[in-house]
């Protein structure tokens, strides 16, 4: 997974690589850190962002960006969407024109127990920009391990659509644990559904998946 990333950004055909937060990227995060590719002139556009937290707030996902990634490697530039924003119509218009003025060359993803890809829950349309959501039940527990309780967890985020997401050269997702076999199963083997919002991505011509043998264990084929 590594050695692709960097073999992708030595081949200079990537201008923009699309982000997302969460447990799952970490180690490949820090093996960026380390590896220290040249990210110069890449430019970052993260899949979402908690609504109500400011960008500098230790829980935001533009935090986590720093943290993990941002303040070790230089990039041209960074889009997230602005969890503080005023007018929700207006900051999801601003972020489709970012997507727009920077088609994403190189998608990460994880995916949700529940088979979300970035906040796009079940039912979510497959030719969705991006949108204020409204967090599920299952994806706020889940997210209740960073928080001190599962009440002070954000209920709703801005995030990329699914359409955004598919519009994306070259997507590469990643899980890992047993709690995500299920959603894997269907995202590879299940039948297109929203309510699986993973199996969008069946219809993309580009997709690399890496797993651990927990995450792949439900697979049959
Ligand atoms: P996780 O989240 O990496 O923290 O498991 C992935 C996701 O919800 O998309």
């Amino acid at each position: 997974m590594s050695e692709l990333f960097a073999s992708d950004i030595n081949s200079g055909n990537i201008k923009t690589v699309g982000l997302a937060t969460g447990s799952t990227p970490l180690d490949f995060y820090k093996y960026v850190r380390e590896a220290q590719p040249d990210c110069k002139a890449i430019t970052t556009v993260n899949l979402d962002e908690y609504v109500g937290l400011a960008a500098d707030h230790d829980q935001s996902y533009s935090y986590f960006m720093h943290e993990h990634l941002f303040n070790d490697v230089a990039f041209a530039k960074h889009f997230l969407p602005d969890g503080l924003a005023k007018d929700s119509a207006a900051e999801c218009a601003r972020y489709d024109e970012v997507l727009a003025e920077n088609p994403i060359d190189w998608q990460l993803l994880g995916i949700g127990g529940n088979g979300h890809i970035g906040f796009n829950e079940p039912g979510a349309s497959f030719e969705g920009t991006t949108q204020r959501v409204q967090l599920t039940e299952e994806t706020l527990a889940a997210n209740a391990r960073f928080f001190d309780s599962i009440e002070e967890v954000p209920t709703e985020a801005y995030s990329m659509g699914i359409g955004s997401i598919l519009n994306s050269k070259k997507i590469v997702l990643l899980a890992f644990g047993e709690e995500k076999a299920a959603a894997i199963k269907a995202m590879i083997e299940g039948p297109m559904t929203n309510e699986v919002p993973a199996t969008a991505l069946q219809n993309h011509p580009n997709v690399t998946v890496f797993l651990d043998e927990a995450a792949a264990s439900l697979l049959t084929k």
